[in-house]
């Protein structure tokens, strides 16, 4: 296997994805909406970013020719859900098999289900059937948060931290599993050429379980910005999410409340796959996050 397409490779996910693979001498296309966005990919030496629309079939087809695997990673916190998470796997599938691309792996989330209270979780879930109708080998991989350097988590709460002197915290009893960036890298590359994990599904936790609350006390402490946290109720939770929605890029939505209103967590027990240990937060975030 030498050829891979990452799609929606150009993100926090997709970067250290391609930063791994282009280090065991794979050939990466990443196509992008803004090749500008994507300036810190162009240096890895086996890595072709190219501006396209991977909505578009025709261009889907030709991104696919010559390819060993496809990687779908595209994702988004808020907008059009139906046409991100549910059509674009099922074309990516679609152009795959037409290109007899023989291997696809795709990203969705943990918690992601048809009965899920969120749009976001729904969406995802649509596309995961969207994409195994067509290419029932394709491997999923469903993280909790993803936490590492530049994510849009922790370093969100960070830099708020910063300059709030209290934090009204929406959500504050959400509880997440977090998952290291370079521990979900490991498990993907694993599965690109293991034969077990084709049609199979992976939820993809860390070793611990967090409140909200209890994660943004944490990130106050390691980045020496600890301040008094204001849990709010579901109504205001709800209210604050609402006002937010007129930010333009504002961190939150209704439909984020909705999400985090089931745990995004792994059953009791369960592990990384491949014989893979998940690292601690504790053992990464202050590297990061320290001021
Ligand atoms: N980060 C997490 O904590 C987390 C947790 C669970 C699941 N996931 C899933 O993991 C995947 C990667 O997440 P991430 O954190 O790396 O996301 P990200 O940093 O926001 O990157 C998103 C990627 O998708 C592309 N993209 C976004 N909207 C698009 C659109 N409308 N059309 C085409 N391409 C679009 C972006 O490409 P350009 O902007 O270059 O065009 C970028 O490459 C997503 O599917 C996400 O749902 C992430």
């Amino acid at each position: 296997m030498k050829n891979i397409l990452l799609i929606g490779g150009t993100g926090f996910l997709g970067s250290a994805l391609a930063r791994r693979l282009a280090s065991a001498d794979f050939f990466l296309t990443l196509p992008t909406r803004r090749r500008d966005r994507a300036k810190h990919l162009t240096m890895l030496p086996t890595a072709n970013v190219v501006e396209a629309d991977v909505h578009d079939e025709a261009t889907l087809a030709r991104l696919m020719a010559g390819q060993d695997a496809v990687i779908s990673l595209v994702g988004i916190l808020k907008g059009n859900f139906q046409r991100t998470h549910v059509e674009l796997p099922g074309k990516i599938a679609r152009a795959a098999v037409s290109a007899g691309v023989p291997r696809l792996l795709h990203v969705s989330a943990l918690a992601a289900a048809t009965n899920a209270p969120s749009n976001y979780l729904r969406s995802k879930a649509e596309g995961e059937v969207a994409l195994k109708t067509v290419f029932p080998m394709a491997t999923i991989f469903q993280p909790s948060v993803i936490f590492g350097r530049g994510d849009a988590f922790l370093t969100l709460f960070a830099d708020l931290l910063k300059i709030a002197p209290i934090v009204p915290l929406a959500c504050p009893e959400a509880r997440f599993q977090p998952v290291w960036i370079e521990d979900v890298v490991s498990a993907i590359v694993a599965s690109l050429e293991n034969s077990a994990s084709h049609g199979q599904t992976y939820p993809l936790c860390g070793p611990q379980i967090y409140t909200l609350q209890e994660l943004v006390a944490y990130t106050g402490k390691v980045s020496g910005h600890p301040r008094p946290i204001l849990g709010l109720p579901p109504s205001l939770s709800y209210l604050q999410a609402w006002a937010m929605e007129f930010v333009p890029g504002g961190p939150m939505t209704r439909d984020n409340v909705r999400s985090m209103s089931i745990p995004s967590t792994c059953p009791a027990g369960c592990t990384l796959p491949f014989g893979l240990t998940a690292t601690p937060l504790e053992a990464v975030a202050p590297g990061y996050l320290a001021a």
